[in-house]
This record gives structure tokens, C-alpha cells and sequence, in this order.
């Protein structure tokens, strides 16, 4: 049978009526941009991830930016980002008005680390973003450690692909993503773990007036109408997603469990598969596995194998933002950060959603397995 990448009916199928009935009472009190879902979703992550402040926004792309802009770049200012990542994270540090300066990552893991960051630092950083690739946290103690030793340095999580990703801090303790760093951003994209039936997003912090702030910004930059202390945007996130991630959020950490039941059972069905790297999961960390990416010799042709067997996979990400056309002018070149552009030319991301199943899971990695010549 076929295998999807993702199946978002498969989950609507199983809260249907909970999810109809939460969007029946938000249309019925007519009461649709921010209001008491809306407040009612911030209270709930701030809760979850453990961070005090919460602050809905309208997508995960606008969670990094407008903290960004709340911290008023000053010319020339940098933000050290990875530059193996989605474009949001570099479109939102050009877009603030700081110059993204990029980063190499751990070929393991996919993340940033302390030292990756380090290397690209310079007296201008003011902040530096760990991205929490694919479900797993960058590895924060050290991430903070280093950034202490930097006068002023920020360190904003950039946790869209990472709710209920969790790490172990310095005290033993497990921390969740979102309560890492200085603040956090979130994305509720469909296809998250956490996923909206549109666009969202949710910034986390711990300074309340810097919170403050941003709520100003994401409704142009005042929160009494018509008085406008600050010019922001419009950001807000709409009360009929919050409805529904509400509904969503109570399932969230069942979800991760048959994420990582799936992972748990690729890799008992691969481990012996030479010409792949299956994900590290590195000590201490809570993986969620947001995407369940691997490393494969002859990828290209792996995925059309895969893809006229009918099994969908994806490539995240084929090209460094370092070598994005859109960058020119930051004057990179190939070879600067080689572990990033190897990953471009090998990774592929398999089904890995909760509802996917044992039996579906053992026809993938079967498929695999005959590729490169493996028994069944
Ligand atoms: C790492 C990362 N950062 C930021 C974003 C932006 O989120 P959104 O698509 O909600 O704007 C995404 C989402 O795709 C992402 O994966």
C-alpha cells in the first residue's frame, strides 16, 4: 500500500468530532482575532515548555522576527545562525535588520553546537540562534555556557520543528525546548508535531517586559487602540487556530511517543544497513522526531526507489542557505561549511508520523533493505 510522508487526515480522523466542536463555539461567539483562546493557548505553552511568557503570533517565521526587531538592531550587528536549516531562520534575521552570519553543524545530530557557533562569532554577534533540528534540542548547557562568555550575547531558540523536545539542564533536571534560552520560537505549520489547520506561531520568554514588548508589536506596537508606542505589524494569531491547537496540544506527548515508537523500530529494522547513518540521538536529549532523517549513500536514487514503490520521502534541505542566491552578497563560496553541504547531498527524511504503524514502518525499511541489496 502506499506510504505517505505525512497523513494529517489520518489525525483529523481521530479527534474529528473534538476538533469540529472547538471550531463550532469559536465561529458561534463570532469572536475570531486574539481573545480568550488565544490567551487561553499562550497560558497552556507557557506552561508546557515550562517558560513564564507566552505570545502567540501568526506564524513560526514571525516568531523569530519580531523579537528580533523588539531588540532594535543597530548597523552592522550580527546573528549567528545554521546554515543547515529552513530559510525562515535566516529570512528572519535579514529581514530584522542583523546580518545572518551562518555556521557549520554536527554531522550527527544535524544541530549547531557550542564550538559550531563559537567559529562564527565575532565582536558584532548579539545573538546566536540553536536551531532544534528535526525534533532534538542543539545542546543548550553548553550553547549558554559558551554565550556567558560573550558579553551580552543572547541565545534565542529556534523551536519550530522542536515542541515537547526536551533536554537534561545542568542540574540533572529534564527542560523542555522553548525554556533553553532567552526566548524561543515556535511553529504550529500544519505538518509540526504541534500543527494548526493554517499558519501559526508562539514566541516563549522569560523577561516579562520584553514580552511585553512584543505583544505591542505583533498588534502595531501599542495594546490600547489607536495609541502606538512603538510601530510594529500585524501579527496576531487567530482565535480559530488556537481553538484547535488547544485541542491538539492535550495529544501532543502521545504523538511523540508513537514518533519515537516508529524511530525505535526503523532502527532495529536498519541497524544493519551499511550505506545509511540513522539519527543520533544524543545523551541527555528527548527527541520528538518532528522528521526521521537519515543519511544515505546514493540518496537520489534511493528516493525515486522509494517513490515508485509508492513511499514518500523528502529532502530537508538540498541547498546550504549560505549558498542561497538571495545571500550573494555576503560573499560565501562552497567548501565554507562542509559538514552542512555533505548533509545537503544526503539526507532524506522518511515517514515517521504517529498514526504510520508498525506495518508500515517494517514496508519502508523492507524497501530500503532490497535497494541496497539487503535480505528481508
Ligand atoms: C526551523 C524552522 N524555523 C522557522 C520556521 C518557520 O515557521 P513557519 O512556517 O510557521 O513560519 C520553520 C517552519 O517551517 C522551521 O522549520
Amino acid at each position: 500500500m502506499p506510504v505517505p510522508l505525512l497523513d494529517l487526515k489520518a489525525q483529523y480522523a481521530t479527534l474529528q468530532d473534538e476538533l469540529d466542536a472547538a471550531i463550532r463555539d469559536v465561529v458561534e461567539s463570532q469572536y475570531f482575532v486574539m481573545g480568550p483562546q488565544v490567551v487561553g493557548l499562550e497560558e497552556e505553552i507557557a506552561a508546557y515548555t515550562g517558560a513564564p511568557f507566552a505570545v502567540g503570533v501568526a506564524s513560526g517565521t514571525d516568531a523569530l522576527l519580531i523579537p528580533l526587531i523588539a531588540l532594535e538592531p543597530k548597523a552592522e550587528e550580527e546573528v549567528v545562525i545554521p546554515s543547515f536549516t529552513f530559510f525562515a531562520t535566516a529570512g528572519a534575521v535579514w529581514n530584522a535588520g542583523f546580518r545572518p552570519v551562518f555556521c557549520d553543524v554536527d554531522p550527527d545530530t544535524f544541530n549547531v553546537t557550542a564550538e559550531t557557533l563559537e567559529a562564527s562569532m565575532s565582536e558584532r554577534t548579539r545573538v546566536v540562534v540553536p536551531v532544534h533540528l528535526f525534533g532534538q534540542m542543539a545542546p543548550m548547557v553548553e550553547i549558554n555556557r559558551m554565550a556567558c562568555g560573550h558579553e551580552g550575547v543572547l541565545v534565542m531558540e529556534d523551536a519550530a520543528q522542536a515542541i515537547g523536545a526536551a533536554q537534561r539542564d545542568e542540574g540533572g533536571a529534564m527542560r523542555r525546548a522553548g525554556a533553553a534560552g532567552f526566548g524561543a520560537a515556535f511553529s504550529f505549520f500544519p505538518t509540526k508535531n504541534l500543527g494548526g489547520f493554517g499558519d501559526g506561531g508562539m514566541v516563549t520568554l522569560f523577561d516579562e517586559d520584553f514580552s511585553d514588548r512584543i505583544a505591542k508589536l505583533r498588534v502595531h506596537g501599542g495594546r490600547q487602540m489607536y495609541h502606538h508606542e512603538m510601530v510594529g505589524t500585524n501579527s496576531r494569531l487567530d482565535a480559530l487556530q488556537a481553538a484547535v491547537l488547544r485541542v491538539k496540544l492535550k495529544h501532543l506527548d502521545g504523538w511523540a511517543e508513537g514518533r519515537r515508537t516508529n524511530a525505535c523500530r526503523y532502527h532495529e529494522r536498519l541497524k544493519e544497513v551499511a550505506e545509511l547513518r540513522l539519527p543520533v540521538v544524543a545523551e541527555g536529549n528527548h527527541h520528538v522526531y518532528n522528521q526521521f532523517t537519515i543519511r544515505a549513500e546514493r540518496r537520489d536514487e534511493l528516493r525515486a526507489f522509494l517513490s515508485d514503490r509508492e513511499i514518500g520521502s523528502g529532502i530537508y534541505y538540498p541547498k546550504p542557505l549560505h549558498l542561497q542566491e538571495c545571500f550573494a552578497e555576503l560573499g560565501h563560496r562552497e567548501g565554507e561549511f562542509p559538514v552542512t553541504e555533505r548533509l545537503c547531498g544526503e539526507v532524506l527524511s522518511l515517514p515517521i508520523f504517529p498514526e504510520l504503524g508498525e506495518e508500515r514502518v517494517d514496508e519502508v525499511a523492507a524497501a530500503i533493505r532490497d535497494f541496497y541489496g539487503y535480505g528481508g
